[in-house]
Parts: C-alpha cells; sequence; structure tokens
C-alpha cells in the first residue's frame, strides 16, 4: 500500500514544550504546520495564536485530525480518553455513530470503512504505532524485570547508574542494530521519512540506540512517550502528551475554532500563496521526507511565505540536508537554542533548526 494512501501516524513523537520553546508563539501570530497524527495542530492551539493552518500530503493524516477534533469537541474528558484508545472501552462503535456526522463526507466514509481500528482505539493504528507496538511485545516478553526498574525512576542519577550496571548490554545494542537494520525497515517499515533520504553516515540502530542512552543518563525514561511506546507498546498517563491531558483537552477544546487544515504538497503551498502570510512554521521532521533539491524548495517557500522575524522549526531525524548559502542569511538560527532542545527533547531522536527569518 502507498505510504501516502494509509495511515502511518497516529500519536505524535514531538514534544510541545520542545516546540514551545522553539516557536515563542505570541498572541497574534499565523502559524503553518504539517499535520502527520494530528497531536501537532492541537498542541500549537495551546498557545494565544491568532489561527493554525495544517497540512499534509497524506488525506488519512487529516481524517485523523477531523476524527480527533470531533471527539475533544463533543466529548467529555473520560469518554474522549476512552474513545481514543487511552483507556478501556467496548463502546467506541457507539461513540463514533454519536460524532461522526461533523466528519467531511471523505473522513466520514474513511472511518466508515474502518470501523476495526476505531474500535482498538485510534491512537495505536498508525503504521508506526502498530509496529512499535508488535516489537515491544517482543521486548517487554524478554526485558520484563529490567523495563519495570527502568521506567520506575524517578531520580535520574539513580537511572543512571542503573542504565550503565544493568541497562546498557552488548547484546541489547546488537538488537537495535539488527532491528532497526535499513534493509529490515524497508521491508516492514516502508516509510519514505526513515529509509529513503537517509544521511549515509548514519547508522539507523546504532544512531537511535545512543541517543537513547545519551537522554537517559539526565530524564526519567517514564517521561518519554516514545521510550514507553518502544518497551511497553502503550503510552502511560506519566507521557501522556498534552492535549491528552485535562488541562490541555480544556484549553485547545476552547481554541478549536482557530484551526484549519487542508491536504497537500506544503511546498507547493508556500510558493502559490502570497508573501508574508505566517509568523511561525511549525515543520516537524518534513524534511526527511524529500531529497536535497525540495528541501531546498521548502526554505525558499518559508522565507516567501513569512513575516519578517518569523520563527521556525525544523527537526531533522536521519537526513542532513545542507542549508544552501544563497539561502542562510534567511534562516537566522539559534545554535545555542538548537542544542538545548536536542538535549531536551524526550522523544530523543531529532536535532534542530530553529530560529527566525531575516528578510
Ligand atoms: C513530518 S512527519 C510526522 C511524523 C512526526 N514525527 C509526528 O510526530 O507526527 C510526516 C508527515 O509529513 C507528511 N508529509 C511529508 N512530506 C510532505 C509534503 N511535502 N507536504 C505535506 N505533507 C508532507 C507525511 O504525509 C506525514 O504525515
Amino acid at each position: 500500500m502507498d505510504f501516502y494512501n494509509r495511515l502511518n501516524y497516529s500519536l505524535g513523537n514531538e514534544d510541545w514544550s520542545v516546540e514551545e520553546q522553539a516557536l515563542r508563539i505570541t498572541s497574534g501570530n499565523k502559524i503553518l504546520c504539517v499535520t502527520a497524527s494530528g497531536d501537532r495542530p492541537l498542541h500549537l492551539l495551546l498557545s494565544d495564536c491568532e489561527s493554525v493552518f495544517s497540512i499534509d500530503m497524506n488525506p488519512i493524516q487529516n481524517y485523523l485530525l477531523e476524527l480527533k477534533i470531533a471527539a475533544l469537541s463533543l466529548l467529555d474528558y473520560e469518554e474522549y480518553l476512552a474513545f481514543l484508545g487511552c483507556t478501556e472501552s467496548a463502546h467506541r462503535i457507539g461513540t463514533f455513530t454519536k460524532i461522526k456526522s461533523h466528519l467531511s463526507s471523505k473522513a466520514k466514509i474513511y472511518w466508515e470503512n474502518h470501523k476495526k481500528m476505531i474500535m482498538k482505539g485510534i491512537i495505536y493504528q498508525g503504521r508506526v504505532e502498530k509496529l512499535t507496538h508488535f516489537g515491544a511485545k517482543f521486548i517487554y516478553f524478554v526485558r520484563r524485570k529490567e523495563i519495570n526498574t527502568l521506567l520506575s525512576f524517578d531520580d535520574p542519577k539513580k537511572q543512571r547508574e542503573y542504565v550503565s550496571l544493568k541497562w546498557d548490554t552488548k547484546w541489547w545494542r546488537k538488537f537495535f542494530d539488527i532491528f532497526l537494520n535499513p534493509l529490515l525497515m524497508k521491508i516492514i517499515l516502508n516509510d519514505p521519512g526513515v529509509i529513503s533520504f537517509l544521511d549515509p553516515s548514519i547508522k539507523p540502530g546504532q544512531y537511535i540506540y545512543q541517543r537513547m542512552l545519551k537522554y537517559l543518563q539526565h530524564y526519567p525514561a517514564k517521561k518519554s512517550a516514545l521510550i514507553q511506546l518502544v518497551l511497553t507498546g502503550k503510552v502511560l498517563e506519566d507521557a501522556y502528551f498534552p492535549y491528552l491531558t485535562f488541562s490541555g483537552y480544556t484549553k485547545i477544546r476552547s481554541n478549536i475554532h482557530k484551526l484549519t487544515f487542508q491536504t497537500g504538497n506544503i511546498i507547493e503551498y508556500i510558493h502559490q500563496i502570497e508573501p508574508n502570510q505566517f509568523d511561525c512554521f511549525s515543520m516537524s521532521d518534513i524534511a526527511s521526507y524529500m531529497p536535497q533539491h525540495d528541501f531546498e524548495k521548502l526554505l525558499q517557500g518559508i522565507v516567501h511565505s513569512a513575516n519578517s522575524s518569523a520563527r521556525f522549526c525544523i527537526r531533522k531525524f536521519m537526513s542532513n540536508h545542507a542549508v544552501p548559502d544563497a539561502i542562510s542569511p534567511y534562516f537566522d538560527r539559534d545554535s545555542q537554542l538548537e542544542q538545548h532542545l536536542e538535549n531536551e527533547e524526550s522523544n530523543f531522536v531529532y536535532r534542530f533548526m530553529v530560529g527566525k527569518i531575516k528578510k
């Protein structure tokens, strides 16, 4: 099945607190972002922005955003968590029937044809989440005791000792090398963001393992949704994203009218619109999904559609596109903030391009 014709992401893996520090959103700001799991556009509504416009080339990601918006707008908090799959429920289809009239006809038809995903709890039905869930079953079976111990720490110092004495073992490192081998990932995941535009110097297993290890030196494992997902297949309350917390649900619900979205190629969109439209660009790791020349077009489009001093946050997963000399003067990067965010991001796989547009 074509990557842009299936549900790839149902749970985000990017910290809102990190995005917030990068974008420094103020009231009246107009924001452009990528939809993916929908978590990003929802989290941007935690700010005092004027508007959020979200784009994704994959219509199904926007159908998921529609479903999350309907659930958040129409259900009380407990029913909302149960419908999404955070808590147990045998009534998700009944709930879907109750909210489906608020979906676009295309989204309604899609979810009518994929009721099984709704029944199981939509936030774990993305291809990435299903694969991590499957992998976690094996990992938890093999390392249950160690995983429960690792997820029990509140004190990073005690966790650090445990990681060096018990957690970080030769076979565990080897496991990452084997399981994240590019050939195997091409067969089982087939996600362009992971395999197509990889920096040749990056070995995925080592890259992800070393970054996880670095994170575990300073922050509790239980606070990382990505670590919880990889090790247990679920995200538990300690690592709930803000839109899954009561305070987040309440604030986002009050701002939901500020969010609009569209299916399309973001590069074409930002070149087509009038100049000086946006104050913030929340681009996720979209660079991982394109070759160098499209990355350059993305940067040119950001400069074209940005207001002067607009803020940008571009994440780098395992790609490493260069910013050409002709374009770099427009991107006033904050390398100190980039390093700080790279260390703080609990979904530890990203490097950052952060700063403001100079034009
Ligand atoms: C940026 S990542 C998102 C994954 C991310 N880590 C998260 O937490 O949600 C991938 C998303 O970008 C979308 N995408 C990739 N290239 C695109 C493009 N040129 N225009 C619009 N959307 C694009 C993909 O369809 C996918 O949903």
